[in-house]
C-alpha cells in the first residue's frame, strides 16, 4: 500500500520524460499491477497506464480485471481507462452492458483514429425553412450584419432576417442553403443552427432530446462526411463534467451515430445563456475560419478579422478606390477593402518591418496580384514621400489605430489628430476615413464631416467605430 504515490508518480514523471527503454519499463510494471491482490493498487496502475501508451495487452489484463472484479469503484476506475486506451475488443465488450456510458466514448475514440470527420461546406440541405440560424457579433455591430444580410437577400434571396438581439442577429433559410452560403456572409463573429432553448437551468435529458431531434440529425447528417462527432460546451459555466457525462450517454442511447467527443470534433453543441434558461447551438468547428483562411501570418494587435470586414462594408463603394491603411499592421483591413471590388490599388504602412512582411504576405494570399499594392515600413506622418498618398488622391482611408491598451501609446491623443490630418489632406472630395476611435477626439478643420459612429465592444473594452466623408 507503500506504493500508490510511487505508481502514480510514475505514470506522470515517465510520460514526460525518460528514455523510451524507461518508459517501456514503467509501462510493463504498471501492467503487472493489474494483477495486484490489492484493489487499491491495481486502481491507481490503471490509472497511470494509459499516460504510458496502453495497447492491446493492457487492454485484455484490464478486461480480465473487470471480470473479475466485484467492486464498484474499480469498475469506475477501469471504464475511464478503458475509454482512453479501448479498442475494438471494448467495444464489444461494452455493447453487451458491462461497461455502461464506456461504449461511447471507445466508438468516438475509434472513430476519430480510424475515420476523419469533415464538415461538408458545399453540400445542401433542403426542407430547412423551420431551421434558425444565429449569427453572432461584437455588440455595435448588429447594423452592419443585418445591412450585409438585407443587401444578399436582395442578391441571391437565400436567407431572411427573423430577429435582431444585441450581439445576435437570427436568420431563416428561405430554401435549400449550404453552410458555404452562411460563411458568404463576412461580418458576423460565429454562426450556429439554433437547437432548442430551455427555460429555467440545464437539465440533461432535455438537452439530449434537443441534440438527438430530427431537425439536429436532419443537419449534422447533411453537412457531415464521416462519423457524426460533437464537443459538448457550455458557454460560460465552467467545467460541468457529469451533465456531460449524462447528456452523452442520453444522446448515445436516442441516437448511437451521435458520439461525443471532446477531441478535434468536427461539431461543438454550446449550451449558452439566453434570457430566462439557456439556448442550445450547434456549431461547425472550422479551423481555419474559411473567410479568413488567406491569413498566413499575424501581428500581436491584429484585428478581429469581422470587424475588419464590417469597417469594409461601413466603407461602402466607389469606383477606382485607391485605399490606404496607416497603421496596416496584417493587411485585414485592406484585404476585406479589397475583397469588395472595385479596389484599384492598395496603399499599407506600419513602422514595423515585420508587420509590413505579413502584410504582403496575406495581401498577396487573400487578393492575388489583381491589385496593385505598396506596402512601405514608415511612421504614417511621413506619408509625404509615397506617390500614391498625394494630397486628394486617395478615396478610402480605413484603418484600426493602436488603440494604447496592449502597447501604451505617449501620446494617442496627438496621433488620433495627426491622423485626421492626414486623412483630410490625402483624401480627394467624397473620400471616407473609417477607423476605430479609442478617444472622442474629432477633426480639428470642417472638411471631414461625420456619417456614422456607432460604440462598439472590442472584447471587454469599448470604442468608437466611425466614419466621416471629405467635403
Ligand atoms: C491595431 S494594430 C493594426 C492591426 C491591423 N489592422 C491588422 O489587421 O493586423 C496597429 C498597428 O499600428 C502600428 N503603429 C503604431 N504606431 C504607428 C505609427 N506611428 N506609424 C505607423 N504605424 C504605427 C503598429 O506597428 C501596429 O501594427
Amino acid at each position: 500500500m507503500k506504493t500508490v504515490a510511487v505508481v502514480r508518480a510514475v505514470g506522470v514523471v515517465f510520460s514526460e520524460s525518460g528514455t523510451r527503454e524507461q518508459k517501456a519499463r514503467a509501462r510493463q510494471w504498471l501492467g503487472q499491477l493489474l494483477g495486484d491482490p490489492q484493489e487499491k493498487i491495481r486502481r491507481y496502475a490503471m490509472t497511470a497506464l494509459p499516460k504510458l501508451g496502453a495497447d492491446v495487452e493492457e487492454e485484455a489484463a484490464l478486461h480480465a480485471v473487470l471480470r473479475r472484479s466485484s467492486s464498484d469503484r474499480e469498475k469506475k476506475s477501469l471504464a475511464r481507462t478503458l475509454e482512453k486506451i479501448g479498442g475494438a475488443a471494448t467495444l464489444e465488450m461494452a455493447s453487451g452492458g458491462l461497461l455502461g456510458e464506456t461504449a461511447q466514448k471507445v466508438e468516438a475514440n475509434l472513430a476519430r483514429v480510424r475515420i476523419p470527420s469533415v464538415v461538408l461546406l458545399d453540400r445542401t440541405l433542403s426542407d430547412a425553412s423551420e431551421l434558425r440560424i444565429r449569427l453572432r457579433c461584437r455588440s455595435g455591430l448588429e447594423r452592419i450584419v443585418e445591412d450585409e444580410l438585407h443587401e444578399r437577400s436582395l442578391r441571391d434571396a437565400k436567407f431572411r432576417l427573423v430577429e435582431s438581439a444585441p450581439g445576435a442577429i437570427t436568420m431563416a433559410p428561405r430554401d435549400a442553403f449550404s453552410l458555404d452560403d452562411i460563411y458568404a456572409l463576412r461580418c458576423f463573429s460565429s454562426a450556429s443552427i439554433v437547437l432548442g432553448y430551455l427555460s429555467g437551468e440545464p437539465v440533461a435529458e432535455k438537452i439530449a432530446e434537443a441534440i438527438a431531434a430530427p431537425l439536429a440529425r436532419q443537419v449534422l447528417e447533411a453537412f457531415t462526411n464521416g462519423p457524426i462527432r460533437y464537443r459538448l460546451e457550455f458557454v460560460s459555466k465552467g467545467h460541468q463534467r457529469s451533465v456531460v457525462r449524462q447528456v452523452a450517454a442520453r444522446v448515445y442511447e436516442l441516437c448511437p451515430r451521435l458520439l461525443n467527443d471532446s477531441r478535434g470534433a468536427p461539431w461543438q453543441v454550446e449550451i449558452l445563456p439566453a434570457p430566462k434558461g439557456i439556448s442550445i447551438e450547434l456549431t461547425p468547428r472550422l479551423r481555419p475560419d474559411p473567410r479568413f483562411a488567406y491569413r498566413r501570418q499575424d501581428v500581436p494587435a491584429a484585428s478581429h478579422p469581422p470587424l475588419a470586414a464590417c469597417m469594409a462594408r461601413l466603407a461602402g463603394r466607389m469606383s477606382g478606390e485607391i485605399v490606404w491603411d496607416p497603421f496596416c499592421g496584417s493587411g485585414l483591413e485592406l484585404i476585406e477593402a479589397a475583397l469588395r471590388g472595385e479596389v484599384r490599388r492598395v496603399v499599407g504602412t506600419d513602422r514595423s518591418a515585420e508587420a509590413i512582411a505579413i502584410a504582403e504576405t496575406n495581401f498577396a494570399a487573400a487578393i492575388g496580384n489583381a491589385v496593385a499594392t505598396k506596402f512601405a515600413r514608415r511612421d504614417f506622418r511621413d506619408y509625404g514621400g509615397i506617390d500614391e498618398l498625394r494630397a486628394g488622391a486617395v478615396s478610402m482611408v480605413i484603418t484600426n489605430p493602436p488603440l494604447g491598451r496592449r502597447v501604451p501609446i505617449p501620446n494617442l491623443r496627438e496621433l488620433i489628430e495627426d491622423l485626421f490630418a492626414a486623412a483630410a489632406e490625402v483624401l480627394r472630395p467624397d473620400g471616407r476615413l473609417i477607423f476605430v476611435n479609442p478617444l472622442s477626439v474629432r477633426p480639428a478643420g470642417r472638411s471631414l464631416q461625420l456619417d456614422f459612429r456607432q460604440k462598439v465592444d472590442l472584447g471587454g473594452f469599448n470604442c468608437h467605430l466611425e466614419k466621416y466623408r471629405k467635403i
